[in-house]
């Protein structure tokens, strides 16, 4: 009898942790999705479709993995050293837009670009 009560009480509090705890993981995701969204706006639509526009290559490339983490932290920061060491994904992307001749090189922290991928990916 006590021992129930004592393991009902103990799942009590799991639960309560729980809750709080889904609770504080939506408020981050939330504000990481807002803070994306500031950045993304600011720095990326003026060339790049917003997020749920038809056929966004950037969203898609995201959202489907296409390149890892290094690599877009790379593109986004210091695409020309990515060029001039002969990156093979950064070439075949210049190639795929007819030699564009922009380059990426925002001034942007970790933080930032996890923020903007968050929001991009979801
Ligand atoms: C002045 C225009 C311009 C701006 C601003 C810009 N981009 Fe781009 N982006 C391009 C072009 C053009 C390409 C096509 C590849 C190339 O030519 O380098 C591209 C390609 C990309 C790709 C590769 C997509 C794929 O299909 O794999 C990523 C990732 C990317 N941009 C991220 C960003 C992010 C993040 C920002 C904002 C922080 C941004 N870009 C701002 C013009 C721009």
């Amino acid at each position: 009898m006590f021992l129930s009560i004592l393991i009902s009480c103990k799942r009590k509090e799991k639960d309560g942790n729980d809750f709080y705890q889904k609770k504080a993981k939506e408020t981050n995701e939330k504000v990481l999705d807002a803070i994306g969204k500031i950045y993304f706006e600011k720095n990326c639509l003026k060339c790049h479709a917003n997020r749920g526009a038809k056929d966004n290559y950037l969203e898609n490339a995201i959202k489907n993995d296409r390149h890892e983490y290094q690599f877009l932290k790379n593109f986004i920061t210091k695409q020309d050293s990515l060029l001039k060491s002969k990156n093979k994904k950064a070439l075949a992307l210049k190639d795929w837009s007819n030699n564009n001749p922009y380059l990426h090189d925002f001034n942007l922290n970790e933080n930032e670009i996890k923020a903007i991928l968050y929001y991009l990916k979801k």
